[in-house]
């Protein structure tokens, strides 16, 4: 019996120290910086390559979405044109997630940030202090053009001192970033060095997927890493407990062009344009139809194209808004 309660002890002893060495362990790698490649693009004094920039800023890769204080949301919804000092805060359970000052203050922005360090940031999902970013900016496959343009427009901002938190990673967090479940991201293809600006279907596809995020929205993905798990675009991510959603939650609905299960498939080009210029609709809505609405003809026009020609795919959501108190699928 002796013999047995310490065959009993050792073992949960020797458990204990696993466990510990495993919580060692996640916090160490879960804070472990990365190499990545400082992509060679340097920002521009350029006016056109500026205005591109803040037309991107602004409008389809809405950094001013998450960029901001939450208290200053309703008014970039409404289309002001504030400089991006950061402050969006959300708390999921991988972390809480800060979105920086990105105005070219030294001390709280990205004033002592190289062009490469920003470029890499978007690129790569590297920030300046080596440190994987979470995946909130799919922006892998984003042009040196447009990467140059944004990175001019940040730096002519006006610098504004805005000190906050940073981002805090919580022990589920840690573990995904130790056991890579997050870590930087890759393009998918070499990127271009320019993309031509017209309505074809390859510019639509590019704007949808490089930078107004469509399919991160409208794909389901797992909650806790960010990974992609269902079919691109056909819906179905749950989004609850967004700060600017006042209590109501969303399923994002399926936009391929299944007969009967996509939203937008009997919609004509026009629907779909007036449809972004009229802005959200639904209270709460984590889209950003604001930014979205000030996005040209020519740019809707090519993403409307480049949504009806993808392969229909099947998934069908009886319900899209949640009032506070409805009860959520699954
Ligand atoms: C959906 C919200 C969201 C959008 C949209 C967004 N960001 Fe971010 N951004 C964040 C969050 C959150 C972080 C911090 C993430 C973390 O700590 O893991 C961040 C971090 C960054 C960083 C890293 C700074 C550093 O420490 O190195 C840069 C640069 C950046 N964002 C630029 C942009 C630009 C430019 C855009 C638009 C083209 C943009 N972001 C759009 C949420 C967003
Ligand atoms: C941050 C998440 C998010 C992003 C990014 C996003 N969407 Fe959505 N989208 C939603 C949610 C949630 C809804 C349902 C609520 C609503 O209609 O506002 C929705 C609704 C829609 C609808 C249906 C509108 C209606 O009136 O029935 C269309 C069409 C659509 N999105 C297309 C797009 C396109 C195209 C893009 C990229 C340019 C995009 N979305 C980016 C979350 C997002």
């Amino acid at each position: 019996m002796k013999s047995f309660l310490t065959i009993l002890k050792w073992i949960s002893g020797g458990l204990g120290i696993l466990v510990i060495c495993f919580i060692i362990f996640a916090n160490v790698r879960g804070g472990r910086t990365f190499d990545a490649p400082l992509p060679d693009l340097a920002a521009s004094q350029d006016s056109s390559v500026i205005a591109r920039g803040k037309y991107l800023v602004y409008g389809p890769g809405h950094c001013a979405t998450c960029h901001m204080p939450m208290d200053k949301h309703a008014e970039v919804e409404a289309g002001a044109e504030l400089p991006l000092i950061g402050g969006f805060e959300l708390a999921i359970p991988p972390g809480i997630f800060r979105a920086p000052n990105l105005t070219p203050d030294v001390e709280t922005g990205i004033g002592s940030f190289s062009d490469g360090h920003l470029a890499r940031a978007l690129r790569y999902s590297v920030r300046e202090d080596g440190r994987s970013l979470f995946p909130f900016m799919p922006f892998q496959d984003m042009s040196d053009e447009d990467i140059v343009a944004i990175i001019s427009f940040l730096r002519s901002q006006p610098p504004v001192h805005n000190p906050m938190e940073t981002t805090e990673l919580s022990f589920l967090g840690k573990t995904a970033v130790a056991f890579n479940l997050i870590g930087p991201v890759h393009p998918t293809k070499t990127p271009p060095r320019a993309v031509k600006i017209d309505s074809t279907i390859e510019y639509g596809e590019y704007v949808a997927n490089a930078i107004a995020n469509c399919r991160g929205c409208h794909t389901t993905r797992d909650l806790k890493t960010g990974a992609f798990i269902g079919i691109d675009f056909a819906g179905g991510m749950i989004m609850k407990d967004d700060p600017i959603a006042n209590g109501y939650s969303f399923i994002s609905p399926n936009i391929t062009p299944h007969l009967t299960d996509g939203v937008m498939t009997h919609w004509s080009e026009s629907t779909f344009i007036n449809r972004f210029k009229a802005g959200r609709i639904h209270q709460g809505s984590p889209m950003p139809w604001g930014a979205f609405s000030i996005m040209t003809d020519l740019e809707l026009k090519a993403v409307y194209r480049y949504l009806q020609a993808l392969d229909p795919a099947p998934g069908k959501f009886t319900k899209t808004v949640f009032a506070p108190g409805d009860v959520l699928p699954g």
